[in-house]
């Protein structure tokens, strides 16, 4: 945003984060910090698209703010939280800016609202155009902190490569960037694209309110998330694999406990986890994992990627399949 101007424009492309170890719960609503901590692979496949554009207000008054994505006006609950956040760090860094609103518009190439981490590369890209758009400079950490209280996914989505989210932490960190297994796959299957029927952060609280054995999980996450730390430092599949399962296996039987349950599978999810027990048992080493909705993701390295495709192709003809590697920072 120049001196002189009344508005400034800003762009940014961002990659969702997928989770090889879970955050499920908050340790602090109001900040939206997570109560465990989570490891993810930022994934090159898939992309958020955002431009926002800062109007500075003439009367000394805010102006609405409004976000549309794929041309859909959005609630604003959802988004006062980032917006208030992001004119707190105006007011401190950029005082010179004043009374401002906001308009936001975005896009992804894949569905929104399904369970494929639309709302990390969604908020990823979103601070990062904010950014852009007032000319602010914030730091990377900074930028984590801001897109986390929009989504705490999103935090780990500033970040390219494997990346990670320590439990009560404000921002996420990057553990190892995207060149250091090349050979490391993750194949997104897009099973249903109906928007999820209760969202990731409304069943969070069910299930922290609710589950038995919500206290339990948050417990584990943190040996699980050490086990895995080591295990990726050695890029070591076979070690990886089953704590990964270990991660969402658990995270959902707390889901299941919460009541009412969250069940977010669908027969289509478990006939995939079915299959890869299957192609496990035959020597592939394939490992799948879900979030909040009925998608099911694999992880694998580059030689087996073919063999896998081919079997989920035999079992699943209509399936969608797309194969990602380790994916780089927002641009
Ligand atoms: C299952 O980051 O979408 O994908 O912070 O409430 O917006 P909010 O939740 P969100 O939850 C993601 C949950 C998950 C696991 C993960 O990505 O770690």
């Amino acid at each position: 945003m120049t001196n002189s101007g009344t508005s400034g424009y800003g762009h940014s492309a961002a990659h969702p984060s997928l989770a090889l170890i879970k955050y499920w719960g908050k340790a602090d609503s109001v900040e939206n910090l997570p109560a465990t901590p989570s490891l993810a692979v930022t994934l090159d496949g898939l992309k958020t698209e955002t431009s926002v554009w800062i109007s500075r207000s003439t009367s000394g008054e805010n102006t609405t703010d409004a976000v549309f994505i794929d041309g859909v006006l959005q609630e604003k609950n959802r988004f006062e939280p980032f917006f208030r956040d992001f004119r707190k760090l105006m007011g401190k860094k950029m005082p010179g800016l004043g009374v401002f609103s906001i308009k936001a518009e975005s896009s992804s190439d894949f569905p929104s609202a399904a369970g494929l981490a639309s709302s990390s590369s969604g908020f990823a890209a979103l601070a990062c155009a904010c950014n852009d758009a007032a000319e602010a400079d914030l730091t990377r950490e900074e930028l984590s902190a801001l897109a986390r209280i929009g989504s705490a996914s999103a935090a780990r989505s500033l970040y390219g490569g494997f990346t990670s989210l320590g439990e009560g932490k404000k921002h996420a960190k990057q553990l190892f960037n995207e060149n250091w297994w090349p050979e490391f796959r993750i194949i997104i299957l897009e099973l249903e694209k109906e928007p999820k029927e209760i969202s990731s952060r409304q069943a969070m609280e069910q299930t922290r309110l609710t589950s038995p054995y919500y206290n339990a999980w948050v417990k584990d996450s943190v040996d699980l998330m050490s086990e895995a730390e080591a295990a990726l430092r050695d890029k070591n599949l076979e070690i990886l694999g089953p704590i990964i399962r270990k991660s969402y296996l658990r995270m959902f039987a707390t889901m299941f406990a919460a009541d009412p349950p969250v069940i977010y599978w669908k027969p289509v999810s478990l006939g995939v986890i079915r299959l890869c027990e299957k192609m496990r048992s035959e020597g592939i080493s394939v490992w799948e994992t879900m979030d909040a909705g009925p998608q099911v993701k694999l992880f694998c390295t580059e030689n087996e990627t073919g063999k896998i495709l081919s079997r989920l192709e035999a079992v699943f003809p209509d399936i969608r399949a797309r194969v990602c590697t380790p994916g780089s920072a927002p641009v």
